[in-house]
């Protein structure tokens, strides 16, 4: 099929439409490449929470880095995910990222939730810094123990979720990581009556490239069930 781009709509250089319909760009992902469907899906599943995974290796060296590929996907058990992919080693092979590795060496990994005054911070511990370094000390965070976990979670960070490894799901050369919440820490600061205020939790959602999103008043609207 000979394709011709819309008149109101700019290709992107990068993008290999499969097909085109009037004002719609059709994308067959069997035949584009990975790093087209990376920009592709990180601007269409928006906004992301992030987890700012905390973690360490089997001689105990403190590891932190985010992962924006994250949710909760079960409350019974309660279980999060996170997608990790792989990345080149110094010959071009394709390597583990140290926070896999190091899930798989210890079978325990915290989450901790990255607030707005942390944005930089979980920025700079994204930095491929070699396995001997501590994202904690070259962000400036403090590493505090777990309480049923024996690697470390932020002090900084308003929540903090404990995990046991529950499984890997492997995903071509990325892994999902299914992790069961086995210990909560939630600062006072961010509780109303007992519930977590998002107001005041100011979670930081990855958009697509380097953008972020902030969750603050006037961006938060409610929508009542339909009464059927
Ligand atoms: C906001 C943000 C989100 C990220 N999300 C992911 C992700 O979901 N999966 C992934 O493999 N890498 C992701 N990264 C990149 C990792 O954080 C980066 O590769 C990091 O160096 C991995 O560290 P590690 O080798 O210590 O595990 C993200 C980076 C940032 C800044």
């Amino acid at each position: 099929m000979q394709l011709q781009a819309a008149p109101d709509l700019v290709v992107a250089p990068y993008l290999i439409p499969f097909t085109r319909e009037p004002s719609t760009m059709q994308i067959d992902p069997e035949n584009s490449k990975v790093p087209d469907l990376y920009r592709l899906m990180i601007g269409m599943v928006v906004p992301r929470p992030i987890a700012w995974i905390s973690s360490a290796d089997a001689d105990d060296r403190h590891n932190l880095a985010p992962f924006s590929f994250f949710n909760a996907f079960s409350v019974s058990p309660p279980i999060l995910g996170v997608g990790i992919g792989a990345r080149r080693g110094p010959d071009g092979t394709i390597i583990k990222k140290d926070t896999l590795n190091n899930i798989e060496a210890r079978g325990e990994f915290v989450v901790n939730i990255v607030s707005l005054p942390l944005a930089e911070k979980m920025n700079h511990s994204a930095g491929e810094f070699a396995p001997e370094t501590s994202e904690f000390e070259a962000a400036g965070l403090t590493a505090i123990a777990g309480t049923k976990v024996a690697v470390p979670r932020v002090e900084e960070a308003p929540v903090s979720m404990e995990c046991v490894l529950h499984q890997i799901v492997p995903l071509g050369n990325s892994n999902l990581v299914l992790g069961k919440v086995v210990f909560m820490h939630i600062k006072d600061e961010i509780l109303e009556n007992g519930q977590i205020a998002i107001d005041k939790l100011k979670p930081v959602g990855r958009l697509s490239g380097n953008a972020y999103c902030k969750v603050e008043a006037g961006s938060i609207f409610e929508l009542l069930r339909p009464e059927i």
